[in-house]
């Protein structure tokens, strides 16, 4: 039986709300018949089709016949696709009840309102999901706009919480955690192909070598979560004096990987902010 009884609309059908939605279809949380998905090329919503769930290429189907709105596209598609749908939408009761969720990087809660204000009472959030929601291990921040209601809040928490960690965070926070949770999953899938790679140049079959590589990442990531231990302490226990390991610890050092991947995070959250203003 599914969790929750409304009708889940996703306006764009891409990577992101891809992964929200077949996370919450493999949790159970929603039935397929329960979703509907649009976008400008129906071909290219194939991979929804294939779990069962409709789609449809025109995005006021989705405002129409939707409770919950995930808003997926990207940020420079926000204004014809909302101006677009202001032109077809004429006020009814229903609006006041439709919770709108957006998952656009960057675009702040006043743009979104603005955008969508012919929506009367309007009830927006602004998330900042991330990919690994697919497979229940996800994070999502979120801020709610003026008439949100706590009953609104605590029914998404329920349903981005089952995904992974959902977290309310004043606004101000999102493009931040956007730097390090919204694109942290391409940094770490760098740093597992390099690791594999480091590997095979010492002999390790590649099959082998991205295997232990991912899942040496995930052991070494849920001890930082299980044992509360900062992970610098984690990493002097591995530390053995004059051992192999603080050998490459050195090298790391060398290359200025810490001071990369802060940069790395820095300079995507400003591209997140950058990108909202557009
Ligand atoms: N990917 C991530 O890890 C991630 C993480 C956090 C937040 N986000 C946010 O998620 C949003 C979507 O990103 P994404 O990575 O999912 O990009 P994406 O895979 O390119 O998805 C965008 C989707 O929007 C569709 N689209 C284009 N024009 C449209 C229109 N007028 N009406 C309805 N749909 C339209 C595209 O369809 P066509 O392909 O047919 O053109 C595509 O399916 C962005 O705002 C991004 O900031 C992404």
């Amino acid at each position: 039986m599914a969790k929750l009884d409304e009708k889940i609309g996703f306006i764009g059908g891409g990577n992101m709300a891809f992964a929200i939605g077949s996370g919450l279809i493999n949790r159970e949380f929603v039935k397929t018949s329960q979703v509907l998905v649009s976008g400008p090329n129906l071909e290219n919503l194939a991979r929804w089709r294939a779990l069962g769930i409709a789609t449809t290429d025109d995005n006021y189907e989705v405002l129409d016949k939707a409770d919950i709105i995930f808003i997926c596209v990207k940020p420079h598609i926000l204004t014809p696709m909302a101006a677009q749908l202001r032109s077809l939408h004429s006020p009814t009761l229903k609006d006041k009840d439709k919770l709108f969720v957006s998952v656009l990087a960057g675009v702040k809660l006043k743009t979104l309102e603005e955008k969508f204000s012919f929506v009367e009472g309007l009830k927006m959030i602004r998330t900042m999901p991330n990919t690994p929601m697919q497979i229940g291990e996800g994070i999502t921040v979120y801020s709610p706009g003026s008439y949100v209601k706590q009953q609104d809040l605590e029914k998404l928490h329920l349903m981005l919480n089952s995904l992974g960690i959902a977290q309310q965070v004043p606004e101000s926070m999102i493009d931040p955690v956007s730097g390090v949770a919204g694109c942290g999953p391409a940094f770490v899938f760098t740093i597992i192909e390099a690791l594999a790679d480091g590997g095979v140049k010492q002999g390790v079959p590649r099959q082998m070598a991205l295997q232990f590589s991912a899942q040496m990442l995930l052991g070494a990531a849920k001890m930082v979560l299980l044992t509360g231990k900062h992970p610098a302490v984690l990493r002097d226990e591995v530390c053995s004096p004059g051992g192999a390991t603080i050998v490459g610890v050195h090298e790391l050092e060398k290359g200025n990987l810490r001071s990369t991947l802060i940069n790395a995070v820095e300079k995507s959250s400003e591209r997140a902010t950058e990108l909202g203003k557009k």
